[in-house]
């Protein structure tokens, strides 16, 4: 019988490389995002920018020769057409996304994002052969109530009904942990024994269905907690936030890989 180990490896995407992204959110200049992409250091994880539209194509021709990916933070639920403020996977394609956030929880709380426009969302951006970042976790208030699985599987299967066997990733951003909700307090990221246990659940809902699955962590993650975070096996690399609007941080948490 196959080891713990052995089956991440064959199930991961990435025959076992982190990938480490960067969600700018609605922050920066194209300009110091141009800068950033300049400063970025090479270490041993894949290393992805989810960068607002706007910056795509500035983004791409300063990439160059580096590895780095560009990722969509969302992308409309429809195909084509009069969709006023719309950007469609299409155009992601078109402007060099590897990846596209769905789903995160800043979208399902000031958006109103519900798991049907979530689901159209991964459907699109999977006929554009773009990776969905599919973002999934519990609030403080149902961590509380102990219903963090039963919410996670909710927005899971939601999120990925009608789908099968297709690359994904999945970003467990516990919404407690993030730090733009922490305001004014002692900001943290979850613990390392919940984590270890809610990417090991992720997994075993998934693994069945999906043979290329990566299951990353959101949440603060920074350059003091994320060697602890990103040496774990169950965790396939980070989804960085407030740490990632300075390259310095940023450069910090890829060489901690
Ligand atoms: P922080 O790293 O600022 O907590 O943000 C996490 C996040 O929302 C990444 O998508």
């Amino acid at each position: 019988m196959k080891s713990r180990n052995m089956s991440h490896a064959a199930r991961s995407a990435s025959g076992g490389t982190k990938v480490i992204i960067a969600n700018w959110k609605m922050n920066l200049s194209i300009n110091e995002g141009i800068k950033y992409i300049k400063a970025l250091k090479k270490g041993k994880a894949e290393i992805a920018i989810a960068a607002p539209f706007t910056f795509l194509a500035d983004l791409k021709k300063n990439i160059g020769n580096k590895k780095i990916k560009l990722a969509g933070q969302d992308v409309s639920r429809y195909e084509v057409g009069a969709y006023t403020g719309e950007v469609s996977a299409n155009m992601l394609k078109e402007a060099g996304c590897a990846y596209c956030l769905v789903g995160h929880s800043e979208r399902r709380i000031y958006f109103q994002e519900n798991d049907r426009e979530i689901n159209q969302k991964v459907k699109n951006l999977l006929q554009y052969k773009i990776t969905p970042i599919i973002c999934v976790g519990e609030n403080a208030e149902q961590r509380k109530k102990g219903l963090t699985k039963q919410i996670i599987k909710a927005q899971l299967l939601a999120a990925l009904q009608g789908i099968k066997n297709v690359p994904l990733i999945i970003a467990y951003e516990p919404v407690w942990a993030i730090s733009t909700f922490q305001k004014g307090k002692n900001v943290k990221s979850a613990g390392i024994f919940d984590i270890i246990a809610i990417h090991n659940y992720i997994r075993s809902l998934l693994e069945t269905k999906f043979m290329n699955i990566r299951i990353i962590y959101g949440g603060t993650v920074n350059p003091e907690n994320s060697q602890a975070i990103l040496s774990l096996k169950e965790v396939e690399g980070a989804l960085v936030g407030g740490a990632s609007l300075k390259v310095s941080s940023f450069n910090a948490i890829i060489q901690s890989t």
